[in-house]
């Protein structure tokens, strides 16, 4: 491994490396006995041994569904729901339990709001003579709700661009978010750019104008601290698989006041108050919003991996990923012929790094990195209007966790420079 001295100045950040061996696939090999250099952490995190166990063990000994029976196994498959919930409302210090919704995924939240407020009453309801903010570098699943509710409504889909490094262009912010804006979405951290976005200047904003705001907290939760009150929103959306969680469970928490206001998307059990054949009365958040079997082994998943997360401490992982960032960024900058797309400072950028590399292709440099067992990921990350904006047709990213490691980076610079060798 080739380490450049004095490149890595905050190793007291780093958090120990011994936490890794709570994550049994990165003992993996890859390619006929090549180390697993996993460095595609904001496509999914890994599952730490606690995530599992938790997961194998509402199975083993808990497995009912929830909120419907009067025996003992329904009772506790209900009680550990419902202590996921509580667990999910401390982590993100929502004021109250009932305020945080379990949907299937982040892409689900941001639609479950998109649809609230497309069949709301009156003052939500977005209409075609209202306006929706998004911004130029959202993921797709904050792009096409809002497309479909403009297509179906009429209202009318405004955004912010993006300046050339990478960071949001608010100059106009005043013209973008206006009188008839309804609700401004927009993401925290992007999953391809990296940026953390000005949440207080955006929110200030809205509020002036009366408009709500839904922010896609995806790649920040598994990140950094997260206080839905400290971010003034009225909506936040994340996802537990990126978090250490399983796949198949997402949070929507939204202010109390508005769930109660604002109209159920999907219909169906346990969602209900009372049904006849005419019509039908609500349960009251969360659960209106919840209906079906939810995601019940997920959520208790999900709860495991804050547990997880919390012990360990989550201004420790945002320190350990800053340092490992700022490393990061200052090896691939003297990478002869890389451009990175986004921050090249690392105080105000996440941990995941997207980068062209010459003329070589990403899917080319990905599948070279792959050989030598580094997992990266390579395209337009589901945020293609970003790589339009750049002229790029994809980029390769390299997005790091809390087990990720100085030598990782050190691996992808040589992996890289095996890339170069390979293409000329
Ligand atoms: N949203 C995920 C990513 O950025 C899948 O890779």
């Amino acid at each position: 491994m080739t380490q450049t001295p004095g490149l890595l100045t905050s190793t007291s950040q780093l958090l120990d490396e011994a936490i890794r061996k709570d994550f049994p696939i990165l003992d993996r090999t890859v390619h006929d006995g090549k180390k697993l250099v996993y460095l595609d952490n904001a496509a999914t995190s890994q599952k730490p041994r606690q995530v599992l166990d938790a997961l194998n063990e509402y199975y083993e000994r808990y497995n009912a569904n929830v909120h419907r029976g009067v025996h003992v196994l329904a009772e506790e498959a209900t009680a550990l729901y419902e202590g996921a919930r509580d667990k999910v409302a401390a982590f993100i210090n929502a004021p109250s339990r009932d305020e945080v919704i379990f949907t299937k995924n982040a892409s689900e939240s941001l639609n479950l709001v998109a649809n609230m407020l497309g069949w709301a009453d009156e003052p939500y309801r977005v209409d075609h003579e209202t306006e929706i903010v998004i911004t130029e570098m959202e993921h797709h699943s904050n792009i096409v709700p809002w497309q479909l509710l403009s297509q179906r409504t009429g209202a009318k889909l405004k955004w912010f661009g993006l300046t050339d490094d990478g960071r949001l262009d608010l100059s106009n912010i005043d013209e973008i978010i206006t009188e008839k804006t309804k609700i401004v979405s927009f993401v925290l951290v992007s999953n391809i750019l990296g940026t953390v976005n000005p949440v207080e200047k955006i929110v200030r904003r809205a509020q002036e104008v009366g408009a709500l705001v839904l922010i896609d907290a995806s790649q920040a939760a598994p990140h950094m601290p997260l206080d839905v009150q400290a971010l003034q929103a009225d909506f936040v959306a994340f996802t537990g698989h990126k978090m250490c969680g399983p796949t198949g469970i997402g949070v929507l928490w939204g202010r109390q006041e508005l769930l109660e206001d604002l109209p159920p998307f999907l219909g169906g059990g346990e969602m209900i108050e009372t049904v006849s054949m005419h019509s039908s009365t609500y349960a009251p958040a969360p659960h209106k919003f919840e209906a079906g079997t939810p995601p019940i082994a997920q959520a208790v998943g999900l709860g495991a991996a804050i547990d997880y997360l919390s012990a360990i401490g989550m201004d420790k992982i945002l320190a350990h990923e800053h340092a490992l960032t700022e490393y990061a960024v200052k090896r691939l900058l003297d990478v002869p012929g890389l451009k990175i797309i986004g921050p090249t400072t690392a105080e105000d950028r996440g941990a995941a790094i997207s980068f062209t590399l010459g003329d070589i292709h990403p899917h080319d440099v990905g599948q070279v990195l792959d050989e030598e067992g580094i997992a990266v990921r390579v395209g337009h990350h589901c945020a293609r209007p970003v790589c339009l904006r750049y002229g790029i047709p994809a980029t390769t990213r390299a997005s790091f966790y809390l087990y990720s490691t100085p030598a990782e980076i050190d691996a992808l610079v040589d992996g890289l420079e095996h890339v170069r060798n390979f293409f000329g």
